[in-house]
């Protein structure tokens, strides 16, 4: 009888294991950001602030699997690390990466050097001294950080937009050396972490990005070790997208380096409405294409997640919403569904944001399977709400398709993004945008519609 018993529980041990393991495997599938760009191997994350490690439903999100990196907003700069000279206080970047490490976050160190947020002690040191101070500070933090950060900004923003090098107490003291004699520092105190130069404006080509390939070729010449080229991609709706992002990553990439999208965000003019959120989207679609089709392109990190604690407000008075998600920490359909498409995902359910009020979302039309040299679109929608819904369609097959269908109840579309429309009437023929010309694509749309909103036949060519 009691062997029964042990019998009996070694099954129902080895039933509830393997339960359990199913559970897990189900869990690890789940479809993340960090996921999408880890099947790339690349990362995807989002910089943090200490205030924000006390907002649990922030935390939740930051931890919860989205996220596979983060970088601190604030909490590794030189005022905050070393505020008088020689006295270091890590507490505010240790609590980085306390938190980054119980939640499997990689942290980027963020910065080393940097005119801006420096105290008042390293500006007034006369020129002599800036040399010791810049490497003392920087052989301090970047061996306390050691083997806690997998890459540093070992230099920031060294250029103004026109691409002549800006003037800071470094520069001032050293000329341009600063930035070689930064980069021999930081690789003598952490031979193993990626060193980057970071700057913005620089993410399409133009006077500023030539100034810093310029640079960087010259470092490499030079023999200095600088690892990568970070582009922080602080991007505006209103002032257009970079000009040949993927090409300008490439040339980058090429000079033997790797490149980063370090602190992207896409901010607007507000109030936000749905044609800025729909612009918004290409916006984030179009950045991580560009950094998925260059191979040393490693990793996107956004600049927080969520505009309830964007940078953005504060210095651009009446511009905002510039995160994938809201200030109330709900995913934004539109942005954070272009950044999926983008990292190659497919949009799996409706984002949190819309109110369901028309049709299923889960509802899908495809077109016939094609035959060899054709394709075939599948139409869904993903999220629908009184008056508007959002669409999203698939495409497989051949590069240089045409999607077309019939809108039956006097649907609307107001704007689309990852392909050009034409809509005529009730019917409307898309084809792709120029980065979007081979399957498996998706675009996606937002259209207004009443009453009805049926789906229609999709026809690929
Ligand atoms: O810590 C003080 C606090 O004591 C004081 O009460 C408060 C009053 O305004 O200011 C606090 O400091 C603020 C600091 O963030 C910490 O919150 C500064 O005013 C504020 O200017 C500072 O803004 C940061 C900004 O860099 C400074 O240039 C942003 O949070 C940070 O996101 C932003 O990040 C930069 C990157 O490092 C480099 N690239 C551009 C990016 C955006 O500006």
């Amino acid at each position: 009888m009691r062997r029964k018993i042990i019998a009996g529980a070694a099954t129902l041990l080895a039933a509830v294991g393997t339960f359990t393991f199913v559970v897990t495997r189900a869990e690890a599938a789940t479809q993340t950001l960090q996921s999408l760009a880890a099947a790339g191997g690349r990362y995807f994350g989002s910089a943090t602030d200490n205030p924000e490690l006390t907002d649990t439903a922030y935390t939740a999100i930051l931890g919860g699997g989205e996220f596979g990196q983060t970088t601190p907003g604030n909490a590794m700069k030189w005022d905050t690390i070393e505020p008088t000279q020689g006295t270091f206080n890590y507490t505010k970047g240790d609590a980085v990466v306390t938190f980054a490490q119980a939640h499997n976050l990689k942290v980027r160190g963020h910065t080393l050097v940097w005119h801006n947020q420096l105290p008042g002690w390293v500006s007034a040191l006369p020129a002599a001294q800036l040399q010791a101070a810049l490497e003392n500070h920087i052989t301090q933090e970047a061996t306390h950080y050691k083997g806690k950060v997998f890459a540093w900004d070992v230099v920031n923003e060294p250029f103004n937009d026109d691409g002549t090098f800006r003037t800071s107490p470094f520069y001032n003291a050293m000329g341009s050396d600063y930035i070689a004699d930064a980069f021999r520092t930081a690789r003598a105190a952490d031979p193993d972490a990626k060193l980057y130069i970071n700057d913005y404006n620089t993410d399409g080509q133009g006077a500023k990005a030539d100034a810093m390939y310029n640079l960087v070729k010259s470092l490499k010449a030079a023999g200095v070790p600088i690892d990568g080229v970070g582009f922080q991609a602080h991007l505006a709706i209103q002032y257009g997208f970079p000009t040949n992002m993927q090409a300008n990553l490439q040339r980058f990439a090429d000079l033997g380096v790797d490149v980063a999208i370090t602190e992207l965000d896409v901010r607007m003019v507000l109030p936000r409405d749905s044609a800025k959120d729909a612009t918004q989207a290409t916006y984030y679609n179009n950045v991580v294409k560009a950094c998925v089709a260059v191979t040393r392109c490693v990793g996107i990190t956004i600049w927080d997640y969520t505009d309830k604690y964007s940078w953005v407000p504060s210095t651009f008075s009446g511009q905002g919403a510039a995160l994938p998600w809201d200030e109330n920490l709900v995913k934004k359909p539109t942005a954070y569904d272009a950044i999926v498409t983008g990292l190659g995902g497919t949009v799996q359910s409706p984002s949190a944001s819309v109110t369901s009020a028309g049709p299923s979302p889960s509802k899908s039309a495809s077109s016939s399977p094609p035959a060899a040299g054709a394709c075939t679109a599948t139409y869904k929608i993903v999220g629908s709400w009184p008056g508007g819904f959002q669409g999203e369609v698939s495409v497989t097959g051949k590069a240089g398709w045409t999607v077309r269908w019939t809108f039956a109840n006097g649907q609307t579309i107001s704007q689309l993004w990852g392909g050009t429309l034409s809509q005529s009437g009730s019917a409307v023929t898309v084809t792709p945008a120029s980065w979007n010309n081979t399957p498996p694509a998706t675009f996606g749309f937002l259209a207004s519609w009443n009453g009805t909103n049926a789906l229609p036949t999709v026809a690929c060519s």
